[in-house]
């Protein structure tokens, strides 16, 4: 680990990224070349739907997460491995979820060696993911219709700002602003909650009405959506340097910590009933907390707000505590094979429903990253 010195709170989050280390080897061992999605009763391989395939990067992320902390080449080894596995996904246009599969997988082994084969294919995955754009809504559809908008693609779009900077292409950056815009002004509400879908009329691009699929009606506030959306506009600001785009995540930010339950884990949405009978009551997504938490870790070194920063860090921090505690950590539990319980993928679907999902383990695993790179802010 980088420090010697380490507070409890640090034994605490190092516990739980060795911890993920041995389960992430185990899947390998367990399964080679197997990209997991969502596991069932915690085992990751099934034969359960997929709905989209979208979470490779996150995998082999972990891995790359794994070597730049610990710098262990057997990690760099593992991550350039399964890195690989993902490169034909550069030209793949059926899914919006690219920016999830290559900076996570590329970015990192790209900053590692400065190799500009790396980078090419860093640069031709945000050229594909721009094809996505509707010029007349000025937004960039999810995988479902022309007509639809994911508030999920907030943290795709980031890949078009880094692959536009890259490649000074004026023309994948107009497309990445406008996108954010649309997004800001059709999905963000007033309050900082999100709408997960926006539909729009594919010919005019007049904007229809709010919709979702993984949340609890059109006008409720699915939780990952709206972490998508706090981390999403962190980044794009980090990228761009636009206070606009600041400005909505800390309104997402406000939202999200006004409205987070006690224990800093928040049910899978926001306005979900939660006298109805689970999973559509008070079911926790462990996923989206994960997501929140680095958000609010970096919009604490963003926001110009002393005060903020303070109230960011230290929510960040509670999220996490929570998160390393055998109840959400899988680490008491035997047989089980990801790394953070309790998290869902997809209710109505019933899939990955009180399961570890991928990214639910990666956005852990990035969150303590942070803390750790950085032990005395802790
Ligand atoms: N497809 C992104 C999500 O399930 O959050």
């Amino acid at each position: 680990m980088v420090e010697t010195f380490l507070s409890h709170r640090g034994h605490r989050y190092q516990q739980a990224f060795e911890f993920a280390q041995r389960q992430v080897a185990a899947t390998i061992e367990r399964t080679p070349d197997y990209f997991p999605i969502y596991t069932v009763e915690g085992r990751w391989q099934h034969a359960g739907e997929l709905w989209t395939d979208w979470t490779g990067g996150f995998f082999a992320g972990l891995m790359w997460h794994f070597f730049r902390l610990t710098r262990d080449p057997a990690w760099r080894q593992r991550a350039e491995h399964y890195s690989r596995l993902l490169e034909h996904r550069q030209f793949d246009r059926d899914v919006h979820d690219l920016g999830f599969i290559f900076l996570n997988t590329y970015r990192p082994w790209f900053e590692e060696t400065g190799d500009e084969r790396l980078l090419a294919v860093l640069i031709q995955a945000g050229r594909t993911l721009a094809m996505r754009f509707m010029p007349r809504g000025e937004y960039l559809r999810s995988f479902v219709a022309g007509e639809s908008l994911f508030i999920d693609i907030m943290m795709n779009v980031p890949l078009i700002f880094f692959a536009a900077n890259q490649a000074g292409d004026a023309e994948l950056e107009r497309i990445a602003l406008a996108h954010c815009r649309t997004t800001r002004n059709r999905l963000v509400r007033p309050d900082g909650s999100t709408a997960h879908e926006g539909i729009f009329d594919a010919t005019s691009g007049e904007f229809l009405r709010e919709e979702t699929h993984q949340g609890w009606r059109p006008d409720s506030a699915w939780a990952r959506g709206l972490a998508w959306s706090l981390y999403g506009y962190s980044q794009v600001y980090a990228l761009t340097g636009r206070q606009e785009f600041l400005d909505v995540s800390e309104r997402n930010a406000a939202f999200w910590l006004a409205n987070l339950p006690p224990d800093g884990v928040p049910y899978w949405d926001f306005r979900a009933d939660l006298t109805q009978p689970l999973p559509w009551g008070p079911q926790k997504d462990s996923s989206a907390a994960a997501i929140a938490a680095c958000g609010l870790w970096d919009l604490a070194a963003q926001t110009e707000s002393l005060e903020r920063a303070e109230r960011y860090r230290a929510a960040a921090l509670a999220m996490l505590d929570r998160l390393v505690e055998p109840e959400y950590l899988a680490i008491d539990t035997p047989g089980w094979q990801g790394v953070l319980k309790h998290g869902v993928y997809h209710t109505r679907k019933n899939l990955g429903v009180d399961e570890s999902v991928m990214w639910g383990d990666f956005f852990l695993v990035e969150a303590l990253a942070k803390v750790l790179a950085n032990p005395r802010s802790a």
